[in-house]
């Protein structure tokens, strides 16, 4: 892309190595004071205890049923874990209806327990005792393995009676309400803890959990000398703890605004949690195809774009009207595309806008446009994961990571892996491994160890 022009235009996009090195100076800032009882309260990263302090071994065995909250779909999940580090998944999908995504408590619960009833039933293992593993991710305080304070929601979630109420007893409750005797929650997790523990089952190097998906956030394996929140009695016994950074709120108390742009601005505003999430913001699905349209949009009334487009003005109609038009997905489908022929360029071209006769000019363009601001949400997640792992300082550390970004964009793994490079201690070999189904194996694992603790 040769137009000097986007290029100046676009460059708030691009962030300097020195401006990473600020970010990732304080991130490590923000971690430390998450874990440190004095200075938790204003940590941006709260650094939440997960009381999972066993990784798996690889001989877990028996039948569990897992929930997985917080992503694009609700599941539910039979797992079956059969030692030998091998598991086998039956699953299936709920939607969840926008009603109730902003409805109350208890109908979002009663929701879920239904569901489950479905699949119990549909899968005829409601006559037997089932544990079950729920992945609920959103930021909580967790008061042990069953008992999990809702912070608050995130990703467009917004029900209501249910922000500071143990997420496991209203879980509890709607099953009792449908009676399923049989069912017993055994451990609540985010889905962070789920992709480290199911990579960790595959790998043990594994010590850290990403999840770059509607939302992004990560958990990772801290020594317990460190968690100045964790009950001695829990310190005596077990060396390690997984903590759930949340970094998602990294920034919301100002910390990112050096490197946040306008448009992260408009976006932030346009959400229903406003001041809230803005690493996020700047990183996962939900957010990105939201940056590139307000950026396309005012390039297009810059004269930036679309020079010789006949349908100039209603591009621009529909890319100012029509808000969440540009999706993330389509991000990820243009920097697939070849050259030169730009087929997916193309057609996300016309199904947005009809256009007839696509310039290639505009779609080299385009490209570009998408990656600097894919490439900025995978430099900003780089960055975090290289303080994980430099906290960690272990000879080899892997990083499990799953969510729909990081699994379907082509370049989001390349991108992280340089910058990486660049902060992560020499000495240090890192490497990245794709999680399956961490939120359905991952929690059936931490079931497994709570019903073996049991
Ligand atoms: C939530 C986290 C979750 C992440 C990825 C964020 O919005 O706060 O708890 O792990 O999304 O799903």
């Amino acid at each position: 892309m040769q137009d000097p022009r986007l290029k100046e235009f676009m460059k708030e996009f691009t962030l300097s190595d020195s401006q990473l090195k600020e970010v990732y100076n304080r991130f490590g800032n923000e971690i430390r004071k998450g874990l440190n009882k004095d200075t938790h309260a204003k940590a941006d990263t709260k650094c939440f205890i997960t009381y999972v302090q066993d990784l798996p071994n690889g001989d877990e065995r028996g039948k569990f049923l897992a929930l997985d909250l917080g992503g694009t779909n609700f599941r539910v999940l039979l797992v079956t874990l059969k030692g030998h580090h091998d598991a086998t998944i039956v699953s299936n999908t709920y939607p969840i209806p926008q009603e109730i995504l902003v409805g109350t408590g208890e109908q979002l619960f009663d929701h879920i327990a239904k569901c489950l009833d479905d699949f119990v039933k549909a899968q005829q293992v409601g006559e037997s005792y089932l544990p079950l593993g729920f992945t609920f991710s959103f930021p909580c305080v967790q008061l042990g393995l069953k008992k999990s304070m809702l912070v608050r929601w995130t990703k467009g979630f917004q029900c209501s009676n249910t922000e500071n109420e143990d997420v496991g007893r209203l879980l509890k409750e709607a099953i009792a309400r449908r009676g399923n005797t049989e069912i017993e929650v055994l451990a609540l997790l985010n889905d962070t803890t789920g992709t480290l523990m199911s990579c960790a089952h595959r790998n043990a190097n594994c010590r850290i959990g990403l999840i770059v998906g509607t939302g992004c956030n990560a958990c990772y394996v801290e020594n317990v000398d460190c968690v100045d929140l964790l009950e001695p009695e829990l310190k005596r016994t077990k060396k390690k703890v997984i903590i759930n950074v949340e970094w998602g709120a990294f920034g919301d108390s100002g910390l990112l605004e050096f490197v946040r742009t306008d448009y992260d601005r408009i976006v932030d505003k346009m959400s229903p949690n406003i001041g809230q999430q803005l690493y996020e913001k700047m990183i996962s699905g939900m957010y990105l195809g939201e940056l590139v349209r307000l950026a396309l949009h005012k390039a297009t009334k810059e004269n930036l774009m679309f020079l010789r487009s006949a349908n100039k003005n209603k591009i621009l109609e529909v890319l100012n009207k029509e808000v969440g038009c540009f999706k993330t997905e389509m991000l990820s489908r243009i920097e697939a595309d070849t050259f030169p022929d730009f087929t997916n360029t193309k057609n996300i071209l016309k199904e947005l806008f009809g256009s007839e006769k696509v310039n290639i000019e505009d779609c080299q363009k385009l490209r570009f446009m998408c990656e600097c601001v894919a490439q900025r949400a995978a430099n900003l997640v780089a960055v975090g994961l290289a303080g994980l792992v430099n906290r960690i300082n272990e000879p080899n550390v892997v990083i499990g990571v799953d969510g729909s970004v990081y699994k379907h964009h082509p370049k989001f793994d390349a991108y992280m892996r340089v910058t990486m490079r660049k902060f992560v201690t020499p000495g240090i070999k890192f490497d990245i491994m794709l999680s399956e189904d961490g939120s359905g194996r991952g929690a059936a694992l931490v079931a497994a160890v709570a019903s073996r603790q049991k």
